[in-house]
């Protein structure tokens, strides 16, 4: 099979092609043969080996272990270990693989308990890699708070995070307000915004407003900014201090209400593989609304190297 590596840290370009052998189910493991998988920040920092901590996780010098990026995709059951009950061949699937990424091959092994669930049928593949990361983030934001009628305020809302935090707070009853590039304001009002501020163009910590939730799904809002606009009773949420709690049981809530036509996934741009290098770095230009969907083709022509 084919898979994408990244060979060393550094820009897109270290993103190569490989050939290697197609992994087997055992035990109680489902072989998934995989259709799409997505782009996403943490596959931009796993690439460049962005920080000493993911370094030191993944190799100081060079990247080691987990170096093909893709924390989730989907896909269709290819074959199934002699121990599994819950799934079968041709199921098809979605699953966040999370710090054991993965996604950028044709074939990976996930154990049947692990954060994989069967696609909602009105899902397609693409729109399927898409969602488990920042749906699972969104989901783990805002779990535990009870929304009706509480003004939120949505940093990077148009983001693969943000969006969904944006259709979860909707569904939940809360008065949201989301700050985001002016372009994408019409979009996230159709989402359920009811006002839209542009983090270039007003600074919002200054503005006489109270929110109950501040939610940072950028990720680089400080506390004290955050405290200035915040409801003395509020809460200020951010995903760069959140812990991962991703389970399937969390992931089949999801697909549920996306089979219920609850939320939906919005693809900013679809990118064939072969053009991985391409995809990566229209995710650095910050220049897209929702979602980035790699197609990972099975009828993929090989050749050892991108030029
Ligand atoms: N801890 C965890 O488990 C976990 C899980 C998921 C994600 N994360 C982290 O969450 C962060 C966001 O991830 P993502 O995948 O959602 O990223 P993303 O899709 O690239 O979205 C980031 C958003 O940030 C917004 N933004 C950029 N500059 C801004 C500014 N100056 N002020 C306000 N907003 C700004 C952008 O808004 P515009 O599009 O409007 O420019 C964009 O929509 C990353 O740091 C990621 O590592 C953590």
């Amino acid at each position: 099979m084919q898979i994408i590596k990244a060979h060393k840290y550094g820009g897109p370009e270290v993103l190569l092609r490989e050939e290697k052998a197609r992994p087997q189910a055992r035990g109680k493991q489902l072989c998934i043969q995989i259709m799409a998988s997505s782009v996403n920040q943490s596959d931009l920092h796993l690439r460049r080996g962005q920080n000493l901590l993911c370094r030191f996780k993944n190799g100081i010098i060079k990247p080691r272990r987990m170096a093909v990026p893709g924390l989730e995709f989907a896909g269709k059951v290819h074959s199934v270990g002699p121990q599994v009950t819950a799934f079968k061949a041709g199921d098809r699937v979605m699953a966040y693989s999370g710090a054991g990424f993965g996604g950028y091959a044709q074939f990976q092994c996930l154990n049947e308990n692990e954060v994989i669930v069967k696609m909602p049928e009105n899902l397609n593949y693409l729109e399927a890699a898409c969602l488990p990361y920042g749906a699972l983030a969104a989901w783990h934001l805002i779990e535990d708070l009870s929304l009706k009628d509480q003004k939120v305020l949505i940093c990077g809302a148009a983001g693969s995070v943000g969006n969904y935090a944006l259709q979860l707070c909707q569904n939940a009853g809360a008065e949201i307000t989301v700050v985001s590039r002016r372009n994408n304001h019409a979009w996230l009002k159709k989402l359920g915004a009811q006002k839209c501020l542009d983090y270039r163009e007003e600074n919002f910590w200054e503005s006489p407003q109270s929110y109950d939730l501040i939610i940072d799904a950028w990720g680089q809002i400080k506390a004290k900014d955050a405290q200035r606009v915040l409801h003395p009773e509020g809460q200020f949420r951010t995903v760069s201090k959140m812990k991962s709690r991703a389970s399937q049981a969390k992931l089949q809530k999801l697909a549920d209400l996306i089979a219920a036509g609850k939320i939906q996934v919005f693809l900013d741009s679809v990118f064939p593989w072969e053009e991985v290098q391409k995809a990566h770095r229209k995710a650095e230009s910050g220049e897209k609304a929702g979602h980035i969907a790699l197609k990972i083709s099975p009828n993929w022509n090989p050749k050892p190297h991108y030029n």
